[in-house]
This record gives C-alpha cells, sequence and structure tokens, in this order.
C-alpha cells in the first residue's frame, strides 16, 4: 500500500502550498505582506509541474484498479478523469493571471480571484477522491493489485528520479518554497531566489 501514502504525502504537499498562497494573498490584500512575485511565480509551477504533471498521472494508475475490481465509485472515477484531463487548461487561467499580475501589479485582484477559483477547485477535487475514491481502494484492492501498483509507482519514480540533467527535485523545491513563505505557515518572508 506504498501507492496510498504516496498519494496522501502528495495530498499534504499540495494543500500545504495553496494553503501558503491564499495566506499570502490575504496578507498583500491587507497591506501586511509586500508580494514576492518570483515566489507566485515558483508556487504556479511547483503546481504545474508536480501536481498536475505527475501527481495526477500516478491516481490514474491507482484508480484503474478500483474500475477493474467494482462498479462502486464508477461516477466519481469518472468526474476524476475529466478533471486530470482538463489539467492544461485549468494551470494555462492561473499561469496568464499571474502573468499579467507580473507586468502590471494592479491586476492583483485578478490574480487572487483565479487563485481562489483554482484552489476551490482544489479542495472539491482532493475531497472526492480521498473521501469517496480512496476508502474504495482500499476496501476492493487485493494483495495482488497492491504489489503491481506499487510496482509501477516504483517504476514511475524511478523514471522521473534525478539521474536526468532535466528533472527537477520537488522535495527541496517544496522546502525552499515554504523557507521563503511568510510564517506562521513558512519561515519567511524571505525573497525567493532562483
Ligand atoms: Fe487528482
Amino acid at each position: 500500500m506504498e501507492a496510498l501514502h504516496i498519494i496522501g504525502e502528495e495530498h499534504q504537499s499540495l494543500a500545504a502550498i495553496l494553503h501558503a498562497i491564499r495566506f499570502m494573498l490575504k496578507e498583500i490584500g491587507a497591506g501586511r505582506l509586500a508580494p514576492d512575485l518570483k515566489l507566485f511565480q515558483a508556487m504556479v509551477h511547483y503546481l504545474d509541474a508536480y501536481a498536475e504533471q505527475r501527481h495526477h498521472p500516478k491516481e490514474d494508475l491507482l484508480f484503474k484498479y478500483l474500475e477493474q475490481r467494482s462498479s462502486e465509485g464508477a461516477e466519481a472515477l469518472a468526474e476524476l478523469a475529466v478533471q486530470h484531463a482538463a489539467a492544461p487548461q485549468r494551470i494555462a487561467v492561473l499561469q496568464q493571471a499571474v502573468a499579467a499580475y507580473a507586468v502590471d501589479p494592479t491586476r492583483f485582484a485578478d490574480f487572487a480571484r483565479a487563485f481562489e477559483a483554482y484552489a476551490d477547485f482544489y479542495r472539491g477535487h482532493m475531497l472526492l477522491e480521498e473521501e469517496i475514491v480512496l476508502p474504495l481502494i482500499r476496501r476492493y484492492l487485493s494483495e495482488e493489485d497492491w504489489i503491481a501498483v506499487d510496482a509501477e509507482f516504483r517504476a514511475e519514480m524511478d523514471a522521473n528520479s534525478l539521474d536526468a540533467d532535466s528533472k527537477e527535485d520537488f522535495k527541496a523545491i517544496f522546502s525552499k518554497l515554504v523557507a521563503c513563505a511568510p510564517a506562521p505557515i513558512g519561515f519567511g518572508p524571505r525573497p525567493y531566489l532562483d
């Protein structure tokens, strides 16, 4: 059940980043925090490169076992499949909002709104996974299924390990984002440097 543990950890990291951005937007809106555009851009990049491109494909690997074992949860799985497939459009809206804000600081409210919509979507998305689909997966997958899906997860992680120059170390990026985010959610504020 290593796969389930990995999904749980990834959801926690994702929730932490969403929470950090939401907190910063609130503080900036209240005039208590100076915006750090590079930090916002790095967080949006993390959401794209990690959550949308690495995390969802692993969930799809896991979810297909439930599909094979039971028709229970079929509606939720269909909805999640549509939501996963819409990742490029979803992240594009956020990237455009942050890019517009980068060239024009008066677009802050638009960026904040785009982010709130993104975060709200994710909250519902992860709730659907955690409250409906993951409990069914725990119930219906056999021991052989777990051996197979754990091996698939390991293969995915090996394929994306840091050996290749182009791969990113998402654990390190996450730590750096948290180090720069303002207290009490992070250890900053500290300027985000590339
Ligand atoms: Fe997902």
